[in-house]
């Protein structure tokens, strides 16, 4: 398990799926990640079984707080299609428990991803899409250290609109463990 102040990142187990079939299908906490369609049990339990055979690197974590009662999911994330000569992958997170936003635990889970993407796997450069909306998601990762690298223009289609996408990215050269 990888451990930081308020947060910890602990393997998916299938035990999880249920509550990611109700996060991933609630409007407020999926407007923003690329899913367009409801999401089936039965596509959650594929999506494990599939997120099982991917590279070790790359299986996703599970978020979990701890409360009165002990350790809680509340979200997950993982880092995707590392690239090893460049030494460069995609992140990924979210916060499916509402009444957990706008506290710190995102930014904590990107600093904590990038001390184990730069630390312990050796990567150079993490990096993500945006929406230029999610101003509460920009904020948490400029304060993990990212920085806005390109603007996609009308690169997604949601809402009825085509909308700008925003790549944000920080180097291992450029990033301060300490903040
Ligand atoms: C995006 C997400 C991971 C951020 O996690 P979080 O724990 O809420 O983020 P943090 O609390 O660490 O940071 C959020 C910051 O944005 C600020 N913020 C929130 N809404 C804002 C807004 N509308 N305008 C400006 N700033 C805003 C918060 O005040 C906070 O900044 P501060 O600490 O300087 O006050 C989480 O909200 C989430 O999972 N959302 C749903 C899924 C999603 O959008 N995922 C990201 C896809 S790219």
């Amino acid at each position: 398990m990888l451990y930081a102040k308020h947060i910890r990142l602990r393997s998916n187990e299938r035990s999880d799926l249920p509550k990611f079939f109700e996060w991933l299908n609630d409007p407020e906490v999926r407007r923003y990640l690329r899913m367009s369609l409801p999401i089936s049990q039965a596509a959650e339990e594929q999506w494990f079984e599939n997120m099982l055979k991917r590279p070790p690197e790359e299986q996703s974590l599970g978020i979990e707080i701890k409360d009165r009662q002990g350790w809680r999911l509340v979200g997950n994330c993982g880092l995707f299609d590392i690239n090893w000569r460049a030494r460069s992958a995609e992140v990924g997170l979210f916060i499916g428990d509402k009444s957990c936003w706008n506290k710190g635990y995102g930014t904590e889970v990107m600093h904590l991803l990038l001390l184990h993407a730069f630390g312990t796997l050796n990567l150079n450069r993490i990096f993500l899409h945006v929406d230029p909306d999610n101003l509460g998601a920009i904020r948490s990762y400029q304060k993990a250290g990212f920085i806005q690298e390109a603007r996609l223009r009308a690169a997604v289609f949601r809402e009825g609109i085509y909308r700008d996408e925003l790549i944000m990215s920080v180097l291992r050269s450029e990033w301060n463990p300490e903040e």
